[in-house]
């Protein structure tokens, strides 16, 4: 990993002084900007969109771009569905599985909550489909015809995905190897889980289990994850975690790196094997090292700026594709 990354980042604030201390120097800089924010937050489509489709925040809409996109937040079964591409990158995983389990998703750097709650979404679509597959598999396998259509067991599910959908911290492993007994009925898929995580105070998000107030760079916090997690591996790691504005760019790089060293740290600690990791960064010098980093970890590293960033944004996004491990 980026060893020497604390180090420097140490000794860049030192060398650039407190910055908190120069904003609030500055009272008429700050008004000025907090006016362009406003004039900015107005005019902005996405903070409308918002807040007509009840997301806490514009930034939802990065994520559903991003997914929209690689398809990470869904079973590799619904991946293949929804695309020729995740299909051909499924059939070559480093290790063949048959998920049989909802989506297990922490989000890191989750307040106010807008990923978290297009995760909840999108996991929960993706398990009343895999819910619909397990009854049809279920109905061959006792001999009875397979369902013709969803509509036909749209009342069953959704009493059943009730049940299901509610965080269920103590199921067993979330993946299922696909040599299990031949003329077994199968197990029923285990539910989805979405964990947030938040160094700041967080809202509950319905559907999520939140972990407010807990530093993603603190090994307390993984262990406190693991023990929510119980014997479930993790399918994706998200992570919009973000430094305070500083006002300097070679300063929010560094501390982003540390950011995304840490969530890198979780994730080699509990991503399955072919999981995914998405994280927000910022160009900088460490850029070249971060992506050696990544690649020696994931079988493929893209690189995105999904429209709903600003244009005038340093931001973008590495998107990490197929976990082959530590
Ligand atoms: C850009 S915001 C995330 C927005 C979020 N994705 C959403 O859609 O609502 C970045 C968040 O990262 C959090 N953060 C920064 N450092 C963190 C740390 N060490 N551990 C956990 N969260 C952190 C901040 O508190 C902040 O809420």
């Amino acid at each position: 990993m980026l060893r020497s990354t604390a180090v420097r980042l140490f000794s860049t604030l030192s060398l650039h002084g407190s910055i908190a201390a120069t904003a609030a120097a500055s009272g008429s800089r700050l008004g000025a900007s907090s006016s362009r924010w406003t004039k900015r937050q107005q005019s902005d489509p996405y903070v409308h969109q918002a807040l007509e489709d009840g997301y806490r925040c514009r930034s939802a809409y990065k994520l559903k771009q991003l997914d929209d996109k690689f398809h990470f937040l869904r079973t590799p079964a619904g991946q293949a569905a929804a695309s020729k591409r995740a299909t051909a990158s499924t059939a070559t995983a480093a290790q063949p599985v048959v998920v049989r389990s909802g989506l297990v998703v922490i989000d890191c750097g989750a307040r106010p909550g807008g990923w978290t709650q297009v995760a909840v979404e999108r996991v929960g679509k993706d398990f009343r489909d895999l819910l619909l597959r397990h009854s049809n598999e279920t109905k061959q396998s006792s001999g009875t015809p397979p369902m013709a259509g969803a509509q036909q067991n749209e009342a069953h599910i959704d009493k059943e995905e009730q049940a299901q959908l509610k965080p269920n911290a103590t199921n067993a492993s979330s993946i299922a190897t696909s040599n299990g007994a031949a003329n077994a009925p199968p197990s029923p898929p285990l539910s989805p889980l979405v964990l947030a995580v938040d160094i700041e105070p967080m809202e509950r998000v319905p559907g999520a289990i939140v972990l407010p107030q807990a530093d993603m760079t603190a090994t307390r916090t993984h262990n406190q994850l693991a023990a929510i997690l119980g014997t479930r591996l993790v399918d994706v790691v998200l992570s919009d975690m973000a430094p305070p504005a500083s006002g300097n760019a070679g300063v929010t790089h560094l501390q982003c790196v540390n950011l995304i060293e840490a969530a890198l740290r979780f994730a080699t600690r509990f991503l399955r094997i072919d999981g995914w990791f998405v994280c927000k960064s910022f160009h900088g010098t460490e850029d070249q090292l971060l992506t050696t980093t990544l690649r020696r970890h994931f079988r493929e590293v893209h690189f995105c700026k999904p429209p709903a960033t600003r244009t005038e944004s340093g931001e973008f996004y590495y998107v990490c594709e197929g976990f082959v491990g530590r």
